[in-house]
């Protein structure tokens, strides 16, 4: 009923626009006065999550592209070396685990049973599996060794939105508590992106702000037959999430690439007026990868792309090339996702209603897939 969907038309939207209170309350009472995390929920003692060599992520969907992102996270903060798979692929490898592997099961539902499966042959091999779950009591948590809890509250619409974003709160979460716990030469940064952490709620509601040119350009594109993707870094994982909403909603040929693959193949796809959404790396920081993102950018419209650039504030190199321009607020490089992810959301459900798909409930797809 509208009522339900607090006056918006859709679910997507209301869960959309609930996500600064989504990310707010996946933080609330995880970080003490003094700014250290407290995960007394996580019960892998500090002693075992010492001895831990091995991070592996399991997921699939959306929460698969939350754990691409926590790979970057994870490593940078801890040096533990992490994987990522596809929970559907995950066990038909004989992946190698053992007692000192950390398995992390990301699911918006608890009740995948690709990842389901994923996480119980990693307990068969001695594993410690955490679950990162929005759902109370559901399967996935009750089966792992510990549970992160997502604060998202119910998630309607199939496409995952606000889920998505409190999974990487949640992910940032494990990655800097395995930091602090373990001590890594990072003590000064994860201090400082923990305060960063509890300002993205405000940067995330900004962010909503400033949406009406991205759906009106949205509206312009749905006679469009696809929309390419490209980021690097974990901007890649984003334009892979962009691609899929799109896919999911719009029912639009859409693709992600990392942008630095672009020249070994990708490029070919390249031609007069084909939008071309590019996430750009922050010009601080790891501005090398922002200077090659620029040069990709000036390639694809060189070759006739209708370029879309998502860009933090004060950014200007990316002016010129940029047919349409999308501002971000400025974060630390690794939690960009958090704010980048939020106008390709947008994009993709004004798209859909362009089209006049079905948003909530798009064609083909479950919410929660419960059969491998
Ligand atoms: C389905 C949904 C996706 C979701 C995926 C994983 O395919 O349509 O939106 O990302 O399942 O779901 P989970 O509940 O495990 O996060």
């Amino acid at each position: 009923s509208a009522a339900e969907k607090g006056g918006y038309d859709y679910f997507m939207l209301k869960e959309i626009a609930e996500q600064p209170k989504a990310v707010a309350d996946t933080l609330l009472g995880r970080i003490d006065p003094s700014g250290s995390l407290t995960l007394d929920e996580v019960r892998i003692s500090p002693s075992e999550l010492r001895e831990i060599d091995k991070v592996v992520i399991v997921a699939c969907g959306t929460a698969f592209h939350a754990g691409l992102i926590a790979k970057y996270a994870i490593e940078h903060w801890t040096r533990i070396p992490c994987e990522v798979e596809l929970a559907s692929e995950f066990r038909y490898r004989d992946p190698i685990l053992d007692g000192r592997s950390l398995v992390i099961a990301i699911s918006q539902s608890g009740e995948t049973m690709d990842t389901l499966m994923a996480l119980r042959h990693a307990r068969e091999q001695g594993s410690k599996v955490l679950a990162i779950c929005n759902t109370n009591g559901s399967t996935i948590p009750r089966e792992s060794d510990a549970v992160l809890y997502t604060h998202a509250g119910p998630e309607v619409a199939v496409a995952s939105t606000k889920a998505f974003l409190t999974q990487l709160v949640a992910c940032y979460l494990v990655a800097l508590y395995l930091g602090q716990v373990r001590g890594t030469k990072w003590g000064d940064e994860i201090q400082a992106v923990i305060k960063d952490l509890s300002r993205i709620s405000e940067e995330v509601e900004r962010v909503l702000e400033t949406m009406e040119p991205v759906r009106a350009l949205a509206r312009t594109l749905a006679g469009k037959d696809t929309v390419l993707f490209l980021g690097r870094h974990v901007g890649y994982p984003v334009a892979l999430e962009g691609a899929l909403k799109l896919k999911e909603l719009a029912y639009m040929h859409a693709e992600g690439f990392a942008a630095g693959e672009l020249k070994h193949g990708p490029i070919a796809l390249i031609e007069e007026d084909v939008p071309v959404v590019v996430v750009v790396p922050s010009p601080r920081g790891r501005s090398v990868l922002h200077d090659k993102i620029v040069s990709n950018i000036q390639e694809i419209r060189a070759r006739g792309a209708r370029t879309i650039v998502i860009a933090e504030e004060g950014d200007e190199a990316v002016v010129p090339y940029a047919d349409h321009l999308i501002r971000i607020p400025a974060t630390p490089t690794l939690l960009q996702p958090l704010v980048a992810t939020v106008p390709l959301q947008v994009f993709a459900c004004e798209l859909a209603t362009a089209r006049g798909n079905e948003v909530d409930q798009p064609r083909n797809l479950a919410k929660s897939v419960t059969v491998e």
